[in-house]
């Protein structure tokens, strides 16, 4: 979502609008704001697009020196004109704009209802602003910091209260916020573009600041009190830069945004303390689990290659035969489909037609559905007997990345809960699975830090015209999403084969110096890849070899070698990916390809 404020000398409404249409990449399925207006706080909202609010404000903008405001990308509950931010208390005193989730939202929730507050929309924040209202004790600050120790998960929040006016407060942990610096006047957002056209002057907060923003100044504090001095930093991106965040592509920014997106798809539903799966959004019994004897998994493009991968974790952890099919194939191919099978469609935008036409089909033969999506409210959310979301946050990039990872995620904890309730899984099992992934987030982090090498790669191999991508199990799941990746941004020719397939025919086509791509990190048929391995680099192809740290054998036999951290066979896949995506990106960047807006493709296929 997209977060923006202003206290000063001028009208807030036209900064507020102007700032938010800057951030309407981080979210745009509807937009509100809030200013205060002859001594009352006035809220406007509406779903849509910021042009929607526009309109509806055209002849009746609120007039009024303070002011705070939201651009959507719905989590919990759908886009609607209530879902809509800013959300306020019963009273209307205190509201509140948030990006982020709160994670024990429900539970505050029940109380909060128990004690009398009426809710009118179905999102997580509205629970904040209800709770400053049952807090507030006299002082604005405080009231915040009281709430702050109430409520689990990850924000950047932004406040307004009606008996102080004179002040915004502002905080954040694991979402970004920042303050910019003016003359007699002061801003807030979640992301510079939004303030770039004000001032270069701003504070970037860090998790746990609490910042009262007054017109003249900004006093930042932590929950104790504890007075925080800021250092000024002074914003040199341009415009275009900063909707970036400063990476040359949203798709760089994407890949970076991987650790981020695999912790807000994690944490709702795996509990650290007892490393067991939950999906609170899913009301399934193992009586009905156990009745599905069939799994289908329908997409497009890379969706379609998170399922596959879903396909060996649904069919290894949960012992459940598992189809994958491509959703244009799918729906025209009279599928065997019937009540005890369970169809899932996998689909980033939520809105692909193939993969909508499929979940319809999937249904009229009377399946039960499942939907595994990025966007809340959307056209396969609405119309799926179930959901669960992917975390991402927006991807503005063509080419997949961090919905591709999130979606790998989402199917591997799917395959662990439905494994344990049909009974297929050993509770230490997935214990043990479930500590591995709370440290994938921060592993991939790191890999993150060091890509000096795969630039380097992608320089010296940039130039071919083909490349082949090879693995066995898992790592050839992996290896169709590093071919597409390839071909996608950076026009090279690029195939995927089991590696095991390759001397079936298209063995003819490695020459010298092609450069084929190894997975090699699946232990169970390791050995049988390393011999492939062999054979092609018989053939003088370019080996690059991906596994796991401390494997220097490989050394041995390919021509380089990129580690991944060492890890459980079933996370290897969110790892492995990543590379291969670097890969591509470096080497539509040394081709000087369009990384964002490959030619030819959209990034949402709403045609069939
Ligand atoms: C398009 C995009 C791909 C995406 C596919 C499926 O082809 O360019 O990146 O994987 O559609 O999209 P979906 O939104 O259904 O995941």
């Amino acid at each position: 979502c997209g977060i923006v404020g202003y206290i000063g000398n001028h009208e807030a409404a036209p900064f507020l609008l102007d700032g938010m249409s800057k951030l309407e990449y981080r979210g745009y399925d509807s937009a509100g704001i809030a200013v205060y207006e002859n001594n009352s706080i006035r809220v406007e909202k509406c779903v849509g697009r910021l042009d929607a609010l526009r309109q509806k404000l055209a002849d009746n903008m609120p007039v009024g020196n303070v002011g705070i405001g939201h651009t959507r990308w719905a989590t919990h509950g759908r886009p609607s004109d209530r879902n809509a931010h800013p959300h306020t208390d019963s009273s209307g005193k205190f509201v509140v704009v948030h990006n982020g989730i709160i994670e024990n939202y429900l539970g505050l929730k029940e109380e909060l209802i128990a004690k009398g507050h009426e809710f009118l929309s179905e999102t997580d924040s509205e629970v904040v602003a209800h709770l400053m209202a049952d807090q507030y004790d006299g002082d604005f600050e405080e009231t915040v910091k009281k709430v702050l120790k109430l409520i689990k998960g990850s924000y950047s929040l932004v406040f307004m209260c009606e008996y102080e006016p004179d002040k915004i407060i502002c905080t954040k942990k694991d979402n970004p916020l920042i303050i910019g610096l003016g003359e007699g006047e002061n801003f807030i957002a979640s992301d510079i573009p939004a303030i770039i056209n004000h001032t270069r002057r701003t504070f970037i907060m860090s998790d746990g600041e609490i910042a009262t923003v007054t017109a003249d100044g900004v006093w930042v504090q932590d929950i104790n009190g504890t007075p925080i001095s800021k250092k000024v930093f002074v914003v040199n991106w341009n415009a275009e830069a900063a909707e970036k965040g400063g990476f040359e592509h949203f798709m760089l920014k994407e890949i970076y945004e991987q650790p981020k997106a695999l912790r807000d798809t994690m944490t709702s539903r795996l509990d650290a303390a007892a490393k067991t799966i939950g999906f609170p959004e899913l009301n399934w019994t193992a009586e009905e689990l156990r009745e599905i004897n069939k799994i289908f998994i329908v997409a497009c493009g890379t969706a379609y290659h998170a399922g596959i991968v879903g396909k060996y974790y649904l069919e290894q952890l949960a012992r459940v035969p598992v189809e994958v099919d491509i959703a244009s194939e799918f729906r025209y191919r009279d599928p065997l489909v019937d009540g005890n099978s369970l169809t899932i469609v996998i689909s980033q935008s939520g809105e692909t037609s193939d993969t909508l036409a499929a979940l319809r089909e999937a249904k009229r033969l009377g399946s039960r559905t499942l939907a595994v999506t990025n966007v809340v409210g959307s056209s396969i959310a609405r119309e799926a007997d179930q959901v669960v979301y992917t975390y991402a946050g927006p991807e503005i990039a063509v080419a997949s990345t961090k919905a591709y990872t999130t979606q790998l995620l989402a199917m591997l904890m799917l395959a662990i809960y439905v494994g344990r309730l049909r009974g297929s899984m050993s509770a230490e099992r997935e214990q043990e699975l479930v500590r591995g992934l709370t440290f994938v987030p921060e592993q991939i982090h790191k890999m993150l830090e060091n890509v000096d090498q795969i630039k380097v790669f992608a320089r010296e191999y940039g130039s071919s015209e083909d490349a082949f991508f090879l693995g066995r199990s898992l790592d050839y799941a992996v290896a169709l999403e590093g071919a597409l990746k390839l071909k996608e941004i950076s026009y090279i020719h690029a195939e995927a084969y089991a590696a095991g397939e390759l001397k079936h025919g298209t063995l003819a086509l490695i020459v010298s110096g092609v450069p084929v791509i190894v997975l090699a990190t699946q232990m169970d048929v390791y050995d049988k890849t390393v011999s492939n391995l062999q054979e092609v680099k018989a053939r003088e192809a370019v080996v690059i070899a991906i596994g796991f740290e401390g494997d220097t054998s490989l050394e041995k036999y390919a021509d380089h070698v990129i580690y991944i951290p060492r890890t459980d066979k079933y996370l290897a896949p969110l790892m492995a990916v990543l590379p291969l995506q670097l890969l591509a990106y470096y080497a539509a960047l040394t081709r000087g390809c369009d990384v964002d807006k490959p030619r030819n493709l959209a990034k949402s296929v709403t045609v069939e």
